[in-house]
């Protein structure tokens, strides 16, 4: 099976084609190959902005995705002819980019007499690690993005149980509001975990929202605030504490997440904590629930950081999920600005 994935959601135009066995995968075995992929971020477009502007995210997206579906074909060295099906994110984000992509998807599904897929964001995200590794359903998942943090059970495509969420901010806007205090550039995960190194984790002492109560819900304004006011107070120029600031804030949302990760080991009883989203990607969280993983005898999986932060490989490989079970959705599909992971069963 080949499935073309498209992701256009927020600023990154992504086009990926996925290989896979036909049939599901019984022993847990990852069936995944990505065979092409291309990501164009628009991070300079939107850099002078300090954030994402919707309007021009759209344009840019429907600049460049036919270019970028191109030159994965030509890679992969195929015709959309010799594909099994069309996946693209049909929501939550920006409705402007998921338009552009559910489109293209379904002008190109239709013009080849292909299924076409309508792939939530966040199920691409969740069940991207089982293209990387043999992970079986079900699993306990920390998704951190930009947009969303919450604990889920994964129990299979279209399949989740949401343990809790954030009651304020997504923990990657967190990082980037930090990140823009500090006048440390967009987008600000990356640039907080660049800053952080050499600093001192225990330099500032920060709250830590929600810490040791009971239940699986996220709180991150406290903490916003308090890293604003200690940004306030900082000698101007001295990198060294920019440095100690981000490398506490950092230590801190590790410490706060790993305690709610395990509030829902103890609720889930699941063997393995999957890690996915942008933030998944920062090395001192990975090490963080590393830590979490092995005191409580689970396994801790974290796809590969390319995998982490938006890609299209993982909404081709959420389509594959679906397209094994016969999940088809029609052409009338509408994207959707909003959508819960709470109710994904074939639309
Ligand atoms: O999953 P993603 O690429 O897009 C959304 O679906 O939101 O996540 C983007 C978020 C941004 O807030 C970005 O700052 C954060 O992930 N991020 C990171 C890192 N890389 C990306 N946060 C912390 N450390 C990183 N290394
Ligand atoms: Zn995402």
């Amino acid at each position: 099976m080949r499935v073309l994935g498209i992701e256009t959601s927020c600023d990154e135009t992504a086009a990926a084609i996925v290989g896979a066995s036909d049939a599901p995968p019984g022993d847990g075995r990852p069936l995944g190959r990505i065979l092409a992929q291309r990501v164009h971020s628009q991070i300079r477009e939107h850099q002078r902005f300090g954030g994402v502007v919707p309007e021009i995210a759209a344009r840019a997206h429907l600049e460049r995705l036919d270019g970028l579906v191109r030159e994965t074909l030509d890679e992969a060295g195929l015709r959309l002819g010799d594909l099994d099906g069309i996946a693209a994110t049909g929501g939550p984000g920006l409705i402007g980019g998921v338009l552009v992509g559910t489109m293209t998807a379904k002008a190109l599904a239709f013009a080849h007499d292909l299924p076409f897929v309508a792939v939530n964001h966040l199920e691409g995200h969740a069940l991207s690690v089982r293209l990387a590794e043999p992970v079986a359903f079900p699993y306990l998942l920390l998704l951190v993005s930009g947009g969303h943090c919450q604990l889920l059970t994964v129990r299979g495509p279209g399949d989740f149980e949401r343990l809790g969420g954030t009651v304020d901010d997504a923990v990657g806007e967190c990082f980037d509001k930090t990140a823009k205090l500090l006048g440390l550039g967009f987008p600000g995960g990356p640039a907080v975990e660049r800053a952080a190194e050499g600093g001192r984790a225990d330099a500032v002492p920060l709250p830590r929202p929600l810490w040791r109560k009971p239940g699986c819900d996220f709180s991150f304004s406290g903490l916003k605030t308090a890293v604003r006011l200690a940004a306030t107070k900082l000698p101007p120029g001295d990198t060294r504490a920019v440095a100690d600031l981000c490398a506490s804030f950092q230590a801190t949302v590790a410490d706060v997440l790993a305690d709610r990760c395990a509030n829902a080991l103890d609720m889930s009883r699941s063997e393995t904590l999957v890690v996915a989203g942008g933030v998944a990607a920062n090395r001192v969280l990975r090490a963080r629930l590393a830590v979490l993983a092995s005191a409580r005898g689970v396994r801790l999986v974290a796809p590969p950081p390319a995998l982490c932060t938006d890609n299209a490989a993982m909404i081709a490989w959420a389509g594959i999920e679906r397209l094994r079970l016969g999940w088809i959705d029609t052409l009338d599909f509408a994207p959707r600005p909003r959508w819960p992971l709470a109710r994904l069963v074939a639309s």
